[in-house]
């Protein structure tokens, strides 16, 4: 099996997007988290185009051991200059050059020649290796340019000294015949292609991205270049989850990468929350209903055996378990499974009326939840939104934990809790879960900016987990402490709870 490379540019293609940005210590962690997850590189950010973006190369570079991390820059002196003294304290670098290689950008963008293109692609390789060995060189929109010219210039540029040629579909462009096509012609094609890694760097434009790269790897690309989630410019990169799990189950690719794939689930709600960029939910791998069955046929078959209907196994992504969602059009099997779950064994009979009964309930819901399944075994359960917030006061005061005090209602009764924590969102959550006997995981917090401003209102979005059930909440409010409070309570009173 070959080894592809895994480069990671979810802090440079990723981080461009409006909204995504992200501040030092955000970075850092998002490429210790990188780090984890086993890529080999991380483009840290293009340190020419501002103070904050060469700082945190140069905290990246100290934050983290195994990656090679990247710098990118133009074809041009002074960005080649700045990005070798912004990799100064990485352990293993690179300096990611590069130039328009298509038609559009040497006469519409650079307002250059083919000929000179390649001597300016030349000396940018040339001068980036006087810093260090390892030089990608970037054939930026090498999507829509002719074949025979990009051979030309990776050939040369090669001779240069460069180690890895990335090949971008910059516009999303290509189809994936045309682009491992590509790949093929300079395999082919380029007499020294031999003493250089391809890589793949696709964007999304029309939701090829993912089959794109995968074409050229399969015609000799050993380099990947994605980002989390698929985020990027315009439609985005090439999702690292979707074609590290492409490979992982195709083993007829004869590629394996470094990735601890256990690791992308948790990756990616980082990188979404951190980066303000909700995952739709049917997104493949990382979305919401990725690994949930609906419809009574399918549910029957993943109970009977879950590779029915499921090719990768959740927990190969770390995500728990597959999810059988209780609707109108789930069977028998699927609501047995919950029944059985909350602790009820029931013969055939009583399954034939409980379900004729989950039926009618079924069509007048959008989801039958556990409270919905104790309501129709016949028990009682307490009321929903039992837990309601009364006020919330925050205390911050320089070099210490932030304190927060909250008052509740809890079944008519009010009550005065307290806790410090490491920010004033964490120290609120504390102090009410100080209240509540239950056993409960944050999962996501999502929050984001409805308009802009900074009297704008923040909505957030928190899943919790109990009994490796989820429960959503959501709030909205100019206070997003107060906003955090209440959406983990509208989550809480969600989770039903058996009276004694
Ligand atoms: O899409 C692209 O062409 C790029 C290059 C700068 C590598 O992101
Ligand atoms: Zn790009």
């Amino acid at each position: 099996m070959d080894r592809l490379f895994i480069f990671d540019t979810t802090l440079r293609d990723g981080e461009q997007v409006p909204g995504c940005q992200l501040n030092t210590t955000e970075k850092i962690e998002v490429a210790k988290a990188l780090e984890e997850l086993g890529v080999d590189i991380i483009e840290a950010g293009f340190p020419i185009s501002s103070p904050g973006d060469f700082n945190s190369i140069i905290e990246i570079s100290k934050a983290v051991q195994n990656p090679v991390i990247c710098a990118l820059t133009r074809a041009v002196e002074k960005d080649i200059e700045v990005a070798a003294q912004s990799l100064k304290y990485a352990k293993r670098k690179r300096i990611h050059t590069g130039i328009g290689v298509s038609h559009y950008h040497i006469k519409h963008k650079l307002n250059s020649s083919p000929e000179k293109i390649i001597e300016r692609a030349i000396a940018a390789v040339k001068y980036a290796k006087n810093f260090v060995d390892d030089v990608e060189f970037y054939a930026e929109d090498a999507g829509r340019a002719d074949n025979d010219y990009l051979a030309k210039i990776i050939e040369e540029v090669i001779k240069a000294g460069a180690t890895v040629l990335n090949i971008p579909d910059t516009t999303g462009y290509c189809l994936p015949h045309q682009y491992g096509e590509k790949i093929n012609h300079l395999v082919q094609r380029v007499p020294n292609i031999d003493k250089a890694i391809i890589a793949t760097h696709c964007h999304n434009d029309l939701g090829l991205a993912t089959a794109n790269s995968l074409a050229g790897i399969m015609n000799g690309a050993r380099q990947v270049e994605v980002t989390m989630n698929g985020i990027g410019e315009r439609a985005g990169n090439t999702s690292l989850e979707e074609v590290v799990m492409a490979i992982k189950c195709h083993s007829d690719i004869n590629m394996h990468t470094n990735i601890n794939t256990k690791a992308i689930y948790k990756t990616s709600r980082l990188v979404s929350s951190l980066m303000n960029m909700p995952i739709q939910a049917n997104k493949a791998i990382v979305g919401r209903n990725a690994f949930s069955h609906s419809s009574g046929i399918h549910q029957d078959g993943v109970l009977k055996n879950r590779e029915n209907y499921e090719i990768i196994d959740p927990k190969e992504v770390g995500v728990e378990e597959s999810s059988i969602v209780l609707t109108a059009r789930s069977g028998r099997a699927a609501l047995r499974h919950h029944l059985e779950r909350l602790g009820y064994d029931l013969n055939p009979t009583e399954l034939k009326d409980i379900y004729d009964r989950f039926l009618l309930l079924a069509d007048n819901t959008k989801e039958i939840k556990d409270q919905d399944l104790y309501e129709l075994m016949g028990q009682s359960y307490k009321e929903k939104g039992e837990i309601q917030l009364l006020s919330l006061k925050i205390q911050i005061e320089t070099n210490q934990k932030p304190q927060a005090q909250i008052e509740m209602r809890i079944n008519n009764k009010k009550l005065k809790t307290s806790s410090e924590g490491n920010g004033p969102v964490d120290a609120s959550i504390k102090a009410v879960k100080k209240v509540i006997d239950r056993e409960i995981l944050l999962d996501e917090f999502l929050i984001q900016a409805m308009t802009k401003g900074s009297d704008d209102i923040g909505k957030v979005h928190m899943t919790l987990n109990s009994k490796n059930m989820k429960y959503h909440g959501f709030s909205a409010n100019t206070d997003i402490i107060k906003a955090s409070v209440e959406a983990y309570i509208n989550a809480l009173n969600k989770i039903p709870m058996r009276l004694k």
